[in-house]
């Protein structure tokens, strides 16, 4: 390129960058001019091979055409997206009210019951949802033929495993992990089953488990002081509890746990079906089996378990008359609850 031909390429690149309209037009531009593999950065790695006494004033007039394009494409305000525009305050404009939020109701029971329970010695362990069908159901005494193995009411996973039904494999989890006893849990977590959902039924739902095991023995008296404690702060009123008679594969003696009604106090009436009472929790004694399948010797360590729902109780505290609205996050409902 001889002198007169640089001279004419800068007029032409100085006139182009003059008519460009628009920021994405003058970004084009930079990057034909001056960018990495821009032409003037290409004239200047050419120097080499221009004629040694002509090199002096041909890189003079590289530089000084460089010079001019980039100040040509300052002034229409290249790169002014890249450094932003200079920040403007309005001082007068009125704040963004960022609307707190509340606790949802389920993780309001939870927090409350890690509570409660943390004052007489449990602590929170956790586990997966994605569980072995040894944890959720063999190791807790449950038969293949049980029909909570079924397809019909079980997540199975194609690789075998299964979307946790309870979070009594947690319990499994915590013994083979502690080793030995005493342990001293409750666990929090989702579950799953394969249940249509309606005004009280979803296929994901909350449990709390709980579990004790001790080398020292472990009585059924044991588990009713601790949910009647249980009961009365959870719920409040002077609520207590009654246990009745029930099977569960992983508990000997099994019962179910009812709670004070929260709506008569345990006088009778329509919700209670005049019983005083509501169901609440399954619990029990847990199975020697049970024991044996975590490797712990049934006839030297004794305890108990129990597990509830967590959606049952918020619903029943906090008046709430269909589970799908704990899902749901309508403000207009969260906010009731706050
Ligand atoms: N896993 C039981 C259920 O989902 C609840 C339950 C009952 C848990 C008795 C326990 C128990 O730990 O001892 O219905």
């Amino acid at each position: 390129m001889t002198l007169e031909e640089l001279e004419q390429g800068k007029a032409a690149s100085l006139a182009e960058i003059a008519a460009a309209a628009d920021a994405e037009a003058i970004e084009k531009l930079r990057v034909k001019y001056v960018g990495r593999n821009g032409s003037i950065p290409a004239l200047i790695k050419g120097m080499k091979d221009v004629p040694k006494e002509e090199r002096p004033a041909f890189g003079k007039a590289v530089q000084a055409w460089r010079a001019e394009v980039e100040a040509a494409l300052a002034a229409k305000g290249a790169g002014a997206r890249a450094s932003g525009p200079a920040e403007s305050v309005d001082a007068t404009l009125p704040g963004r009210w960022g609307e707190p939020g509340v606790e949802h109701p389920l993780s309001r029971v939870i927090a409350d019951a890690a509570r409660i329970f943390g004052k007489l010695g449990f602590t929170v362990a956790d586990g997966p949802d994605i569980e072995t069908p040894f944890n959720n159901f063999t190791a807790l005494n449950t038969p293949p033929h049980h029909p909570s193995q079924d397809r019909s009411d079980t997540f199975w996973l194609t690789n075998d495993q299964l979307l946790r039904t309870q979070t009594s494999p947690v319990q499994i989890r915590t013994m083979l992990a502690a080793k030995q006893p005493p342990v001293r849990v409750i666990c929090p977590g989702r579950t799953y089953r394969r249940d249509t959902t309606d005004a009280t039924h979803s296929a994901n739902f909350h449990q709390i488990e709980g579990l004790y095991v001790d080398t020292k023995p472990v009585s059924l008296a044991d588990l009713k002081s601790v949910l009647a404690y249980f009961a009365n702060e959870m719920m409040g009123n002077g609520a207590g509890v009654r246990f009745r008679p029930h099977f569960f594969p992983f508990t000997e003696p099994s019962v179910e746990v009812d709670f004070t009604c929260h709506v008569c106090k345990g006088k009778g009436c329509a919700v209670c079906k005049q019983s005083g009472w509501i169901e609440i929790a399954g619990a029990g004694m847990v199975d020697p089996r049970v024991f044996r399948h975590v490797g712990w010797d049934p006839d030297t360590v004794s305890g108990y378990a129990f597990g509830f729902g967590v959606e049952r109780i918020a619903m029943i505290k906090y008046g709430i008359p269909d589970i799908r609205w704990l899902y749901e996050n309508d403000l207009r409902f969260l906010k009731q609850m706050a």
